[in-house]
């Protein structure tokens, strides 16, 4: 399975957005990972379309776009407008989670479905075969920086086997916390997407690219 780095730029300098993203592409990053906060399904505010609208066009890498907002389906078509190639929305946050998967697919983008760290993962599995990506949670969304919640991995290893038993091949994406040094043990959970804020952006970004990039090869 093919693993793939998703830098999230809610911990880039904005100052100079354009110049550290190129960095990660350069490096190797497959993907640019977009966090969208609403102040109500989590405490903070972040960015929104005309940002990634910017975006669009001035990499080759994929736009991923997280959604931490309720109700999202109410945002989709504008986010695919402005350029997404994968919308990921929460299942706490839909009223109508295959709804929202189906309004994703309609626009022409890939769909993924993400549970926070307290929701069961069995909560997914009428979902299971209804988008390309999910999406575990290993911290409480809002925030970057935050510590790793251990018991993420046995989440990640329930989840990949779920989809397993069904012959499903989805990507499973994982969010927070990650680092070079904790990055080979969600892959070896079952993960195939990592998302890294600070790992990748405090600090040397092109050498901490690099560095994921080889961890990710070699779990290939
Ligand atoms: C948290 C966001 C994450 C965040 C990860 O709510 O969804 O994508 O940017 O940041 P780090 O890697 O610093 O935990
Ligand atoms: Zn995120």
């Amino acid at each position: 399975m093919k693993n793939i780095l998703a830098p999230s730029i809610l911990s880039a300098d904005f100052k100079t957005l354009g110049e550290q993203i190129r960095q990660t592409e350069e490096a190797g990053a497959q993907y640019i990972h977009f966090d969208v906060m609403d102040g109500i399904f989590v405490p903070s505010i972040s960015f929104g379309m005309p940002v990634l609208a910017s975006l669009q066009g001035c990499t080759a890498q994929a736009l991923d776009v997280h959604l931490m907002v309720t109700e999202p389906v109410r945002y989709v078509k504008e986010f695919a407008k402005c350029g997404a190639d994968i919308i990921t929305v929460h299942l706490e946050a839909c009223e109508d989670v295959q709804g929202t998967l189906s309004a994703i697919h309609e626009c022409g983008v890939k769909a993924g479905l993400s549970i926070k760290p307290e929701t069961p993962v069995d909560m997914l599995t009428p979902y299971l075969n209804q988008a390309e990506m999910f999406l575990v949670m290993s911290v409480e969304p809002g925030f970057g920086g935050q510590a790793f919640i251990p018991e993420s991995l046995g989440r990640i290893r329930t989840l990949r086997a779920m989809l397993n038993e069904r012959d499903l091949h989805p990507d499973i994406e994982v969010d927070g916390g990650i680092y070079q040094s904790n990055a080979a043990e969600v892959l070896a959970a079952g993960a195939n997407v990592i998302v890294s804020g600070s790992g990748v952006y405090k600090g040397d970004i092109r050498k901490n690219t690099a560095g994921f990039m080889e961890i990710l090869r070699e779990y290939e």
